[in-house]
């Protein structure tokens, strides 16, 4: 692992908190993800689950995670599966997990190799009564991969039709969203990666860069600062490729007049950071370029304040659509007509503002969290409205990550970013360019 070791006080604590959760007499299982082939002998770089990971620290592939509270044996409280080693593996893959490291990176005392995992399986299951699993609940996911927690459900619930089978998913959505002290600092170190990328991309800029070329400065910035890299899968897009709003091919050349967005951001310790910021190739917004920016900035600025303990996520939609028309019949890209007859499941200023405003923000980039809640105090989220115009070559959004606080404005993870334009504009002149 490139990052620094987390302290196993945080897992102890999130294990407590799923445990608060549980039903008497529950077991609850977690597996690692697998590592997923690509073709012959090549496999996409391991990314464990986040809620394995989560929950014990453990960052290895073929790692089982077991909480049973109330078993009868102490021993089967907490447990830990782990592929043992050998000298083999020592040699071509390195180090993995010891039994000691197991507990030093977790805390938790019971480490078994894998090997043993079928024959404790018995043990607990003839004790336990209910059984929770952990199946994927995000609202956006998509695979038609089974994943070996899919696996894993599928086999237990075959062996064992008899129990009582409960969701982790929403008791996850809940502790997760809310974040310890340990984890903001955290996503505190994956935004300050991020902004040196973002520092070391107004010193590169300038007519006729290619967008590929970008993407390159940003992951040597962030690999040297111990990310293992991009949180997401980054775009950068220049002139009209800014209003797709999924553009990843990064392979245009960027010309002069033009403005790039820039959605790019660095993960840390299996931590997201979530940036976006929009910079003129020249160094220089034109007139309109600088007024689209302004209003965008302007909308994420008021929409910020609304991040508040007890705030609904869908008013907050709500309140950000009517600052956006406010814009949008500034800039003339609408008008008063438009509104009168707009449809309101999708109003006038979707048009050009079609994606939702904030989203949770944690160990995943679209994290876990409970939308039909009202937001608390240590939830983080990202703030990103956008106001694209592909008939003008021209896609402006402007994002942040911010900590929902106990009382006030959110705390900005990326308040040391730079964002008003002037600024930029004279970050980008300060070398001869
Ligand atoms: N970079 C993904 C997003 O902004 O949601
Ligand atoms: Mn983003
Ligand atoms: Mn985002």
């Amino acid at each position: 692992m490139k990052y620094h070791r987390i302290s196993r006080e945080l897992f102890v604590r999130n294990r407590a908190k799923f445990v608060k959760s549980l039903a008497p007499n529950s077991v609850a299982f977690f597996n690692s993800n697998d590592i997923y082939p690509v073709s012959a002998d090549s496999t996409v770089a391991f990314q464990q689950h986040r809620d394995i990971f989560y929950l014990s620290g453990v960052d290895q592939e073929e790692s089982i995670l077991v909480i049973y509270p109330d078993a009868f044996n102490p021993m089967h409280r907490e447990m830990l599966f782990l592929k043992e080693t050998n000298e083999t593996i020592a040699i071509w893959e390195g180090e993995k997990l010891t039994k000691d490291a197991a507990f030093q990176t977790s805390g938790i005392k019971t480490v078994f190799w894998l090997t043993q995992f079928e024959t404790v399986l018995k043990t607990v299951m003839a004790q336990a009564e209910n059984v929770y699993i952990n199946t994927n609940e995000h609202t956006r996911r998509y695979s038609e991969t089974q994943t070996r927690e899919d696996r894993f459900i599928q086999k237990l619930q075959h062996d064992f039709p008899a129990h009582t089978y409960k969701k982790s998913a929403p008791i996850m959505h809940r502790i997760r969203s809310v974040k310890e002290k340990e984890e903001l600092d955290l996503m505190q170190k994956a935004c300050d990666i991020t902004a040196a990328g973002f520092q070391r991309v107004l010193n590169f800029v300038k007519p006729n860069v290619w967008e590929y070329e970008i993407e390159a400065e940003i992951i040597h910035e962030f690999i040297r600062n111990r990310s293992k890299g991009f949180a997401y899968t980054p775009i950068i897009g220049s002139g009209k490729n800014a209003c797709v709003l999924h553009y990843i091919e990064n392979n245009q050349q960027c010309k002069s007049g033009d403005v790039i967005l820039m959605d790019f951001a660095a993960e840390y310790a299996n931590y997201a950071s979530d940036l976006t910021r929009c910079v003129p190739v020249n160094g220089k917004f034109t007139k309109r370029q600088r007024a689209v920016y302004d209003a965008v900035l302007r909308v994420k600025k008021a929409c910020t304040k609304l991040l508040v303990p007890g705030t609904l996520m869908n008013e907050y939609h709500v309140e950000v659509g009517k600052l956006m028309e406010k814009e949008l019949l500034g800039l003339k890209l609408i008008d008063k007509t438009d509104i009168k007859k707009q449809d309101p499941n999708w109003p006038a200023y979707k048009k050009y503002f079609m994606h939702g405003t904030s989203h949770f923000l944690g160990l995943d980039t679209h994290d876990v969290g409970l939308w039909t809640e009202p937001i608390k105090a240590g939830m983080v989220f990202t703030v990103e409205p956008g106001i694209y115009i592909p008939a003008e070559g021209l896609g402006i959004r402007l994002e942040d990550d911010v900590v929902v606080q106990k009382k006030g404005a959110p705390f900005n993870l990326m308040g040391n970013i730079p964002i008003e334009a002037e600024h930029i504009e004279e970050l980008m002149n300060k070398k001869s360019r």
